[in-house]
């Protein structure tokens, strides 16, 4: 099997691939936890640091121009990677749990009437489901839970089936799921969706990282996503929405940088995105954030993709052969994102002895326990895979899982 970009020269770009961990070669399989950083970025953020760093937005400065340029050029970046029609539908928050807790509170308690409902899916991160429940708790909206089948799929007839009464106000629902890997069906969950009037966000945490997102072919209303996991760094969230919903939204957090004007008596509203960015921004992360979204775009999409897709095939074909080890998910539309568990070892010990050959994965519940009630587990161990990620670290990957099987039989 032949990887289609030169995945040596791409690993160059990671000084802390180089390391070894307990005298062996770093296997890094947690990039869907967070994924680590070309250098690119790192000196994206310390030159800025070394040469024009100051406050964004106030300075009348040198310093303070340029850094404020830097910083909204990152906006530009971001604009451009997800063809938004404009670079005010970009807001800046600090991660993907702060983008849809920005929309969950605003959009949410806004312009979402108590009595409407919200859809997310079974497979959704704690992120996902733990704002709509306070949003149910405190302004009396219903919180609608659409299945999945065996597959880890979505279940299309029973999602189209949460609609009936005409209630539905908002989908809020993952574009690939951390545990499972699997790609909803977008397209179609917008069509069901705005033909019953409703409105959608995609949580885009994984799936941006493995495909292009053009949110205009979406046709979707809300996508966010973290930059942490892009390879840029972490603090710096991105809420896209379309122009005239975030017009219509009210702020959230209130302070500096939001405001139009403030007396005693009354203060008005900054134009989008300053609305919904009070105080210091995360400066240094947008710069960092920029670098990254060059970095990846001038690799592109679809060797990324085809990169992804061929490691996990392989990851797939690997661990399958495996006596004793269950892949949970198996949908068609599918990312780099393999959870498995053994027959007879906990996935915390699975992933303890994994890190003692030096390999990294994740294991728990990935935060989706709900997701976990459904399989009937407490916990799967999970390996991600990132651009930097080899055919041979998933070889590597098989063989000790092989013999951490032996071990425990
Ligand atoms: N949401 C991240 C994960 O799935 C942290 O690991």
């Amino acid at each position: 099997m032949t990887v289609p970009f030169d995945v040596a020269r791409i690993r160059e770009d990671f000084p802390i691939l180089r390391q070894t961990i307990r005298g062996k070669p770093l296997v890094y399989l947690d990039s869907g936890a967070s994924a680590q950083k070309p250098r690119a970025v790192i000196d994206a953020m310390v030159q800025a640091m070394e040469t024009q760093y100051a406050n964004v937005h106030r300075g009348l400065h040198w310093m303070s121009e340029r850094t404020t340029d830097a910083y909204e050029a990152a906006r530009d970046a971001v604009a451009g990677l997800m063809n938004a029609r404009d670079r005010s539908e970009i807001v800046f928050t600090n991660s993907v749990t702060g983008s849809l807790n920005l929309v969950a509170h605003s959009y949410g308690r806004g312009i979402l009437k108590p009595g409407q409902a919200v859809i997310v899916s079974a497979m959704e991160h704690h992120s996902n489901i733990v704002p709509w429940q306070m949003l149910r708790d405190q302004h009396g909206v219903e919180l609608r839970i659409a299945p999945i089948d065996d597959n880890g799929e979505l279940d299309m007839q029973a999602f189209e089936a949460l609609f009936h009464d005409g209630k539905v106000g908002l989908v809020s629902i993952t574009h690939m799921s951390n545990v499972l890997g699997t790609v909803t069906p977008a397209g179609q969950i917008v069509r069901i969706a705005h033909a019953h009037g409703a409105k959608v966000m995609f949580d885009g945490a994984q799936a941006i990282v493995h495909r292009a997102v053009d949110v205009q072919a979406l046709d979707c209303d809300f996508y966010v996503w973290t930059g942490h996991k892009l390879y840029g760094p972490t603090g710096i969230g991105v809420l896209w929405a379309r122009r005239e919903i975030l017009d219509a939204m009210p702020p959230f957090l209130g302070g500096g940088d939001m405001i139009s004007s403030v007396t005693f008596e009354k203060s008005t509203w900054a134009q989008v995105p300053h609305k919904f960015e009070a105080g210091t921004p995360a400066i240094l992360e947008g710069i960092g954030l920029k670098a990254a979204v060059d970095w990846v775009r001038a690799i592109g999409f679809d060797a990324i993709a085809a990169h992804e897709a061929a490691l996990t095939d392989h990851a797939i074909a690997r661990l399958s052969r495996i006596e004793g080890l269950t892949i949970h998910g198996r949908a068609q539309d599918r990312g780099g994102v393999v959870s498995f568990t053994l027959d007879k070892a906990h996935a915390h010990d699975v992933a303890t002895l994994l890190d003692r050959q030096g390999i990294a994965v994740r294991a728990g519940h990935h935060c989706a326990e709900p997701l976990m009630q459904r399989l009937g587990l407490d916990s799967t161990a999970r390996a991600t895979f990132g651009i930097y990620t080899t055919l041979e670290e998933i070889d590597v990957l098989a063989d000790t899982l092989t013999r951490v099987r032996e071990f425990f039989q």
